[in-house]
């Protein structure tokens, strides 16, 4: 029987690995797969802190870990719903066949996709940021709005004589876990593993909405939080402030400045702009910056958004494609649009065969996104070493500037 882990007198986390090669949002990749994490906070009530969506074993892991503790389903008194992604709540209608008279505790704008997801209505309990919720024994719930951390609806539920923080999508990462669950039992590949899943989550996930995450952090800095309890990924209580500074620095990177390292993103049809590539990335590594190469459309857009995230330096190695930007490129450059990704120095390189059209497609599809432009380089078929010499400088000045 999968058992669920004590995190304190009276709290408990529940927890499954979405391992089955599905994709995050339907759209990123999770080889190492995503924890879905609940909460359970027993006092002389009983509530459950946020669901699972019906998705793999999370349904059948849950229900194992509630008979472990043991709380039946029908004794919890609420469902605190601290945002309303189906990733936390798509397994609601069914859970509440077990849990008929649970109350479903979240805000106006919870309470509104409640209705909206599942037409349901009936047994909700709106609350305001700031109520409470006394469960005896000296639990009580807080609850409070951090509004776009992810939904407009998100909240998190704070247990204040323990210090718990219940987060949701706040401070979680990608990353499947293992019988650890907390920030000082996992081993240093794992911590390395959350390290590296925890950016690619953010870029992914929440990166768009960095305002409001500065904002969740510098409300929450009136609390005394002794542990973080995200929704996904591991429990931080040795060390809560080691992921709300990297959340906080991960926010920090949307005004910039990022940190001062280079992502290169590179697709080529017939290889006239891949040998360039190599240039560039030998100019860039001549003045000792580090640099992060993507090749598309091998690789998913969340590994170059992340690493773009995180870097001060972009570079796009493309050649024209029907009078165009080569089409796995502006694919990446729509999804950095969408996500934000701002306040960068980019340069742009690649070749043509009849007919230029990629700067100038490149140009409009980047004019809104408040990048600085080293020159770009362009050549007509096979570049030269003129066009070589040019790309290993422009790489240079990129690494300098
Ligand atoms: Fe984990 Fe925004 O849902």
């Amino acid at each position: 029987m999968k058992k669920a882990v004590k995190i304190t007198d009276g709290i408990f986390r529940l927890g499954s690995n979405i391992e089955n090669g599905d994709f995050f949002e339907g759209m990123w990749p999770i080889p190492d797969g995503v924890s879905l994490n609940s909460y359970i906070v027993k006092g002389d009530k009983i509530a459950l802190i946020d669901l699972v969506d019906d998705w793999d074993n999370a349904p059948s892991d849950l229900k194992e870990q509630l008979e472990s503790i043991p709380v039946d389903p029908s004794e919890i008194d609420y469902l605190i719903l601290n945002h309303l992604e189906p990733d936390h709540t798509g397994w609601l209608e069914d859970f509440l066949k077990a849990a008929p008279s649970v109350e479903l505790v979240t805000n106006k704008k919870g309470a509104a996709l409640i209705e909206g997801f599942y037409g349901i209505t009936d047994n909700v309990k709106v609350i305001d940021s700031g109520d409470t919720i006394d469960l005896g024994q000296g639990k009580n719930l807080e609850f409070h709005n951090i509004p776009n951390v992810h939904w407009p609806e998100t909240m998190i539920t704070f247990e204040k004589n323990s210090g718990v923080l219940f987060s949701c999508d706040a401070f979680g990462s990608y990353g499947s876990i293992g019988d650890s669950v907390f920030d000082d039992e996992i081993s240093e590949e794992e911590h390395n593993l959350f390290d590296v899943e925890s950016l690619r989550y953010y870029a992914n996930i929440v990166g768009s909405f960095s305002k409001f995450v500065l904002r969740a952090i510098d409300k929450l800095s009136d609390f005394d939080i002794k542990v973080i309890a995200p929704s996904h990924g591991i429990i931080w209580r040795d060390n809560p402030g080691e992921i709300i500074e990297r959340y906080r620095k991960f926010a920090s990177y949307l005004e910039g400045p990022a940190e001062e390292e280079i992502t290169v993103i590179w697709g080529s049809m017939y290889g006239n702009t891949e040998k360039v590539l190599h240039s560039v990335i030998k100019g860039i590594r001549s003045e000792g910056v580090p640099v992060h190469v993507h090749k598309v459309p091998e690789v998913n857009v969340s590994w170059p958004l992340a690493s773009a995230w995180k870097s001060k330096g972009l570079v796009f190695g493309m050649p024209t494609y029907e009078y165009k930007m080569f089409p796995p490129i502006a694919a990446v450059l729509n999804m950095f649009s969408l996500k934000h990704v701002q306040n960068k120095t980019v340069f742009r390189f690649g070749s043509y065969g009849w007919s230029g059209g990629a700067q100038k497609d490149f140009d409009a599809a980047t004019a809104d996104m408040k990048w600085d432009f080293i020159d770009p380089v362009e050549w007509k078929g096979k570049a030269s070493e003129e066009v070589h010499q040019l790309a290993f400088e422009r790489g240079a000045e990129l690494a300098r500037s």
